[in-house]
């Protein structure tokens, strides 16, 4: 299988979070019990993406660096570039096309939660997919405020805009896609849009016009969360703590998805539970090892009574 490289797109100056953002960067953020930017970090790891690119401003970008480190304490790759000035979600293609290389690529934004049923099931699916684009679609009250894509009974995209007045359906597209490496040069060519900047929606029309986006609609009861204003920071937060309260798990425990991938042992893991002894995350961490694996059970799945 060819190999996927990861982007997290952690810039823009987050006005709408003003004066929450006025000097921390948004995708720092709580999200009840855990910066922000792991919440997108653990989906890249749950579709099986091991190196990841962070894109940040200039002067947020070390704090990444000091988070996340190398990577290698869950035994991934990180890389980290800095973005001048936020001209649009397609720049983080040329940004990273170093880091790209010859592979194919996922980029996903460091203000966007994915989670739901089977998450991984369908996380891993979308990365299996080699040519051309994959892109999600989550069913909104109101999609006016995001990318807004139309498909065909069969899941295919008929239509693709960008925060339309007026609609063609309700399926919003989260801030989570994954390219062939064709993206680098696709996005060289999009030209910046009314508001001044180079569109991801720009990128996804031109696969469409090729005939090579897919979609995957995600079904009722999932969580898509874009943090970008108060409220909806808000009800992210409240979500996950609903969630792990009530199951006792944690969603977004980075540790988890990296030994459950068998990209690091239990020394990284005791590592981390005695960082982060005093927290629900370090002792959850502790059942994991005692369990010898999966704390949840969403993965699980007996294919013949669905039949
Ligand atoms: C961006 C994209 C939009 C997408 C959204 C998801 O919007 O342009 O297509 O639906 O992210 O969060 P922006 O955050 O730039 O308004």
């Amino acid at each position: 299988m060819k190999n996927r490289k990861g982007i997290i797109l952690a810039g823009g100056s987050a006005t709408r979070l003003y004066p929450i953002t006025c000097a921390v960067s948004k995708q720092m953020l709580p999200v009840y019990d855990k910066p922000m930017i792991f919440y997108p970090l653990s989906a890249l790891m749950m579709a099986g993406i091991r190196e990841v690119l962070i894109i940040s401003t200039p002067i947020h970008l070390d704090r990444f660096k000091e988070l996340l480190g190398t990577g290698e304490n869950l035994g991934m790759k990180f890389e980290y570039k800095v973005q001048e000035k936020p001209v649009g979600l397609a720049d983080a293609f040329i940004l990273g096309e170093e880091f790209i290389g010859d592979d194919n690529v996922a980029l996903i934004l460091g203000d966007n939660m994915i989670y739901g049923p089977r998450i991984e099931r369908v996380l891993k699916a979308a990365n299996k997919v080699e040519e051309g684009g994959v892109i999600f679609g989550y069913q909104v009250a109101d999609p006016t405020s995001y990318g807004v894509v139309e498909i065909d009974e069969n899941g295919n995209a008929i239509s693709i805009e960008e925060k339309p007045e007026n609609p063609k359906s309700d399926l919003a597209v989260p801030g989570i896609y994954f390219y062939d490496n064709d993206v680098i040069n696709i996005a060289k060519n999009v030209k910046p849009s009314e508001r001044g900047e180079i569109e991801i929606t720009d990128v996804n029309k031109a696969y469409m016009e090729m005939g090579k986006l897919k979609v995957i609609p995600l079904g009722s009861g999932y969580a898509w969360f874009d943090t970008g204003t108060p409220d909806r920071l808000s009800d992210a937060s409240d979500f996950v703590k609903a969630i792990e309260l009530r199951q006792g798990i944690q969603i977004a425990c980075l540790e988890e998805y990296a030994y459950n991938n068998g990209w690091i042992n239990e020394s990284k893991v005791n590592q981390a539970i005695e960082k982060y002894k005093k927290t629900e995350y370090g002792k959850y961490l502790q059942r994991m090892l005692d369990k010898k694996g999966k704390q949840q059970y969403t993965e699980i799945f007996n294919s013949e009574l669905f039949e």
